[in-house]
């Protein structure tokens, strides 16, 4: 009966990771209720354009777009805000309207040139890509290369953290000393994949939020930039998935040490 209960938790643990992961993994594929909601990184750059305003003592026209569904990455405007998942990211005007960028795989995350691109180069006299390239220091936000590279690595590791949780329950199902023994490997491995890949979006997020705290202008005269960096459920969804998936690793190990099935 002991045993019956041990393997009811452990498998109960191995599905609860399971589950989240798959919610971390539809995060901004597409615009309706729940993978909205679900996001690793939120930019929002809305008091962007009055900060450059500010700085310039001139109105900023034209650097914001309100169409929801005007096209991304095409010099359209730029949104209110941006918010990144594991596949795609989505571009919303307001809370209800946006439009999602295609899926793929490993998507990178590369906010600073995701913005850039939005921006209209000839809407006005100012040109918004050039300023901002002048204005925003080469801090980490801006290092694409290097968040390319970090939130691919990391992509991966969360990847074979959710096949390995999905094993991890289906083969503690058959409820054999064997199988038991699998379920604990996965769930060991895996858990140390969620662990990297967590990891990894906890020091790229830290790093990038540095942006929040710039400001534009002279000492005496200084406004905040205007972009802010914050972290989105899906990263704390990431981490509760390991802290299940490392907890059902122990008992795992016990039954498939002690199973008499
Ligand atoms: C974006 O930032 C502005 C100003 O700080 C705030 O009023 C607004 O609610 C934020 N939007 C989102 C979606 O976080
Ligand atoms: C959001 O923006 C869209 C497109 O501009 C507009 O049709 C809609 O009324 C807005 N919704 C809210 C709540 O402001
Ligand atoms: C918004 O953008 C879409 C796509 O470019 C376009 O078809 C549509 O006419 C635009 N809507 C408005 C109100 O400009």
């Amino acid at each position: 009966m002991r045993g019956e209960l041990c393997v009811g938790f452990a498998s109960v643990l191995a599905l609860a990771a399971t589950i989240l992961l798959i919610f971390a993994h539809v995060g901004q594929i597409n615009t309706s209720n729940v993978p909205r909601g679900i996001y690793l990184a939120k930019v929002n750059v809305s008091q962007y354009g009055a900060a450059l305003a500010e700085a310039f003592l001139n109105p900023v026209d034209g650097l914001y777009t309100d169409n929801g569904s005007a096209p991304l990455q095409a010099s359209a405007g730029l949104r209110q805000y941006y918010e990144f998942g594991l596949y795609s990211y989505c571009a919303y005007v307001n809370e209800t309207a946006g439009i999602c960028s295609g899926t793929t795989a490993a998507f990178e995350f590369t906010p600073y040139d995701i913005l850039i691109s939005d921006m209209s180069s000839n809407a006005s006299a100012l040109d918004y890509k050039t300023l901002s390239d002048a204005f925003i220091p080469f801090i980490t936000f801006r290092d694409s290369h290097y968040l390319a590279q970090t939130s691919r690595a990391a992509y991966y590791m969360i990847l074979l953290g959710t096949i390995g949780a999905a094993i991890s329950f289906f083969s503690g199902i058959a409820k054999h000393n064997i199988t038991f023994f699998v379920s604990s490997v996965a769930a060991a491995i895996s858990s140390l994949f969620l662990l990297i890949g967590a990891t990894i979006w906890t020091v790229i997020l830290n790093r990038s939020d540095s942006i929040n705290s710039l400001v534009l202008g002279s000492q005496t005269n200084s406004t905040p930039l205007g972009i802010q960096v914050s972290t989105g459920p899906a990263l704390f969804i990431v981490w509760a998935a390991f802290a299940c998936l490392f907890a059902s690793m122990i008992p795992y190990f016990i039954i498939c040490c002690t199973y008499r099935g």
